[in-house]
């Protein structure tokens, strides 16, 4: 069984074909129907679609004027293209815990990690459920600071009512193929900024404004468009987006029930102000599980797990920048070592939701660390 199955069916195919057989290739007309329904979705004014949310974020720090020297911060749990955009702008992440249920950053720490350098704060929706935004937007906004959602995960995930994506000064989604939509690669950033929208237009092609005849380059920009042949993908997955959430929603709420009893596990939960998309079901294992051993049973059972996402303060290159810090971000250490995801994808059916009951109360079993000598 595998982690995620994207939902893909003659519908792509034909989107796809369309493309193809058009002979206009690169970013075009389907780009802009798939920001529209993005658009439609979020609720933003502004949408433009990127080759993936690793460039969203990176476009939206340099249209934001975020450089070298400046400091973003964000949490220490998260996938590490969220930190290695900063570093790539010559600047420095500055990690903050994690909250141990929603595994998302702790707003009651992010003002002591704010300094004069800070240029940005940018929290991530993890795993679909979206970061506590008041505290954080009322924190930055009294800094006079810019936030960015990293809401990678989070299309359709809500906050209060309000879409993931329409949080804050821009939003990044990701359209990889583990995420709630896929265009095989690729991603959108979002925002109500008129301005930041002109200069990630700009920025996206080349740092090039069209003119009558030929192109006039305004900055050093990039090439991080995304090509028609993959939003049509992503079009066509758009209009599956209701039916993929509320199975996600059905399906992680019937993995839950029968996790309930599994001992030393414990399932992903949300605030009630917070509706999960729940691109990726996350539990907890107790501190004697060895989750590492459970994903190696897991295996046997031919069910396809792996952790929940990185302790990036614990990755070789953050260590070598900044030394062990593992001390100082202990929820998120423990998050690290002790979160597995399980399968999770509109389709599965009730004996899939039983096998990976049955073979993780096996694996948790196997598993369990010896109690230190007393
Ligand atoms: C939180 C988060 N941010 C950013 C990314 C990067 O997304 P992409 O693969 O589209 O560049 C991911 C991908 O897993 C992610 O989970």
């Amino acid at each position: 069984m595998r982690l995620n199955v994207p939902l893909i069916d003659g519908d792509e195919l034909a989107e796809i074909t369309a493309v193809l057989a058009s002979g206009m290739l690169t970013q075009g007309v389907r780009a802009r129907e798939l920001e529209d329904a993005v658009r439609a979705v979020v609720g933003t004014p502004y949408a433009a679609a990127v080759s993936s949310a690793t460039t969203g974020l990176h476009l939206a720090l340099v249209g934001l004027g975020v450089g070298p020297g400046d400091e973003v911060v964000m949490p220490a749990f998260s996938f590490p293209a969220t930190a290695n955009v900063v570093v790539q702008q010559g600047a420095v992440p500055v990690f903050v815990d994690i909250e141990p249920d929603t595994f998302n950053m702790d707003p009651r720490l992010l003002e002591a990690a704010i300094t004069e350098r800070t240029a940005a704060v940018m929290p991530v929706h993890a795993f679909g459920l979206c970061a506590d935004m008041d505290p954080i937007n009322e924190i930055a906004a009294r800094h006079d600071l810019p936030v960015i959602e990293d809401a990678a995960c989070a299309l359709g995930g809500t906050y209060r009512g309000r879409d993931a994506g329409s949080l804050a000064t821009a939003g990044v989604f990701s359209f990889h193929p583990r995420k709630i939509v896929t265009t095989a690669e690729g991603g959108m950033i979002t925002t109500a900024s008129a301005d930041l929208a002109e200069r990630i237009n700009v920025l996206r092609t080349h740092g090039a404004i069209r003119g009558e005849l030929f192109m006039e380059f305004v900055d050093a920009g990039f090439n991080y468009r995304l090509s028609d042949v993959h939003a049509a993908i992503g079009v066509a997955q758009m209009r599956k987006l209701d039916h993929i959430l509320s199975e996600r929603r059905r399906l992680a709420a019937a993995l839950s029930e029968r996790l309930a009893a599994v001992v030393g596990v414990t399932p992903p939960s949300a605030p009630e102000h917070i509706s999960h998309a729940y691109q990726s079901y996350v539990v907890r294992l107790a501190d004697d599980v060895d989750r590492d051993g459970v994903i190696r049973s897991m295996r046997t059972h031919d069910i396809e797990t792996t952790l929940g996402t990185y302790g990036m303060h614990l990755q070789p290159y953050f260590v070598s920048r900044f030394g062990e810090s593992g001390a100082r971000f202990p929820e998120a250490t423990r998050a690290h070592r002790q979160t597995l995801t399980l399968p999770l994808y509109p389709g599965m059916a009730d004996e899939d939701l039983e096998l990976i009951r049955a073979g993780l109360t096996a694996s948790v079993a196997e598993n369990r660390r010896d109690p230190a000598p007393s």
